[in-house]
């Protein structure tokens, strides 16, 4: 197989191949993309309960976020697409991973394993989590994100000054206060893992510059391509599912490219 034999969707400048994400990146050539921004399964599809409508009902995000058989599989899987990922990734280039305590354990340590220096783990902080639905538990109120460049040598992008505005004397810190997806961001269909647009912006503008490629293996409603164009960088992205392809195609149609680089203010890192 090679990458003409694989369906399409999206446009010039933000693809999306219908594709399994290992099979994809080793058509891919080796040190061609600049940063990596994946949200995998987090495998939390186990039919346990959660709060849905007011109502207690089965944890269920669809076949692909369901464990592949035991842990030890799934963090085969972590491995494997992890190590394709760092052989797409250009030498100073760098990966982002999120998830929750369900994964997250496995993707640190498969990405030492494999090599890569992990640079900051990010807490994604969610001032609306949804209730705890058996009070059992602390509700659950953040995710994490692993930023990791290719090895100890690699001269990582950070954006400092950028992100920092307008105050570069107080420092953004690691613990990121975003609400989750808006209305607005949900106009094109429904995904039921999206990520906030504000969230991989923020990542990619820290860590990609103008003009760079961006991958994202797991591209679901398609959040990464539209961010990445919104901030004039280029996408490629995998998706195994038809529909959340075809998701991805109306989003990146409706994104203007550069918008959100032309609106960069004040107000842009107000945390809403
Ligand atoms: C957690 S969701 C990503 C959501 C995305 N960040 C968004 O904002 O919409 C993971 C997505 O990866 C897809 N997926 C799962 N396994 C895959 C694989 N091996 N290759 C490509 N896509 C896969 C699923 O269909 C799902 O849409």
């Amino acid at each position: 197989m090679e990458l003409r034999d694989l369906q399409t969707f999206g446009e010039p400048g933000a693809i999306v191949y219908l594709a399994d994400c290992v099979a994809l990146m080793r058509l891919m050539p080796a040190r061609s993309v600049d940063a990596v921004f994946a949200d995998p399964p987090y495998r939390l599809s186990t039919g346990g309960p959660t709060v849905k409508g007011g109502r207690l009902a089965p944890v269920d995000k669809g076949v692909w976020d369901r464990s592949l058989g035991s842990f030890e599989e799934d963090h085969r899987f972590n491995v494997r697409w992890l190590r394709e990922a760092r052989r797409v990734l250009k030498p100073d280039g760098t990966i982002w991973v999120t998830g929750t305590h369900h994964i997250i354990f496995s993707i640190g340590f498969a990405l030492q394993t494999l090599g890569f220096r992990v640079i900051n783990q990010i807490t994604w902080e969610k001032p609306d989590p949804p209730p705890n639905a058996l009070h059992t538990a602390f509700t659950h109120a953040h995710e994490t994100l692993v930023w990791a460049s290719k090895d100890r040598r690699a001269r990582h992008t950070f954006n400092y000054d950028l992100i920092n505005s307008p105050n570069p004397g107080s420092q953004m810190s690691s613990v990121w206060r975003i609400r989750s997806v808006p209305k607005r961001e949900k106009l094109h269909g429904y995904h039921p893992t999206q990520k906030p647009l504000r969230l991989v912006r923020r990542a990619l503008l820290a860590s990609t510059r103008e003009g760079n490629l961006v991958f994202d293996p797991f591209c679901g409603s398609g959040t990464t391509a539209v961010a990445a164009k919104e901030l004039d960088r280029f996408f490629v992205g995998a998706e195994m599912e038809r529909e959340y392809a075809e998701l991805a195609e109306r989003r990146i149609g409706a994104a203007g490219r550069g918008v959100v680089l032309r609106e960069i203010s004040e107000t842009f890192w107000d945390g809403t």
